[in-house]
């Protein structure tokens, strides 16, 4: 049941949760162009980040079936698009982290995230779950290329072609913010 009636705008939350989490997310991706060593700073910096996005967007999710979210713009078919686009890039910001984590705790190893608290592995280390679990992160790896860039073109078409105030409705900074 919603308890809120969505303005034009995106919520000052929900803003900071997509602009934290988009840049988490790509700083995750971008640490893994040349893979670091798997007991290095890097790889623990790939591996919190990942955390970080997983927590926030797990919040994000829970909080929108209840408070809602600004109406879609544009025709009937775009509004089915968009719909289609957010619904997997949900997906994919719970189930990259979420893969990652399974292939870590497969391999019996603790995640440490940003150096405050660590997930221990399990008690041993399981090959078939590690296998299954890099299959599904590495296929995503190659969907979020696609989906990412689609989205942040999609948002610069309605921001300099249309002109509809897309970007600025999760961008912008409003007075009732
Ligand atoms: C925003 C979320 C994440 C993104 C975008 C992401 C992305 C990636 C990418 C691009 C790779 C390299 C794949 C390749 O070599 O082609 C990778 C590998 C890996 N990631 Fe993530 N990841 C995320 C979250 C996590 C999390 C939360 C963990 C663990 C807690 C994790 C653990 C790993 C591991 C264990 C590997 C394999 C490293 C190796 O042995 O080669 N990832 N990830
Ligand atoms: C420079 C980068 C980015 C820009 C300019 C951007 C822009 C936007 C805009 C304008 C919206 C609102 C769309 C609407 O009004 O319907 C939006 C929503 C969204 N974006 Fe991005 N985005 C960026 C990066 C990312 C990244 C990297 C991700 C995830 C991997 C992401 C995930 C989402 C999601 C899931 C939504 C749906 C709204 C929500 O519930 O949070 N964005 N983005």
């Amino acid at each position: 049941m919603k308890v809120f009636v969505p303005t034009e705008h995106f919520s000052a939350v929900s803003k900071v949760i997509h602009i934290v989490s988009a840049l988490a997310f790509i700083a995750a991706l971008l640490i893994m162009l040349s893979p670091p060593e798997p007991e290095s700073f890097g790889f623990g910096l790939h591996q919190s980040l990942g955390m970080l996005v997983l927590v926030l967007y797990a919040a994000r999710i829970v909080w929108m079936n209840w408070a809602g979210k600004p109406k879609a713009l544009g025709t009937k078919f775009e509004k089915f698009i968009a719909h289609m686009a957010h619904m997997a890039l949900y997906g994919i910001l719970i189930a990259m982290p979420l893969s990652g984590l399974l292939i870590s705790l497969a391999k019996a190893k603790e995640t440490v995230v940003f150096g405050t608290f660590a997930i221990p592995g399990f008690a041993e280390r399981n090959s078939g779950l590690i296998e299954f679990s890099y299959q599904i992160h590495y296929f995503l790896e190659i969907v979020c290329y696609l989906l990412v860039a689609m989205h942040i073109a999609a948002s610069f078409y309605h921001h300099f072609g249309l002109k509809d105030g897309t970007l600025n409705r999760m961008m912008g900074v409003y007075k009732d913010d």
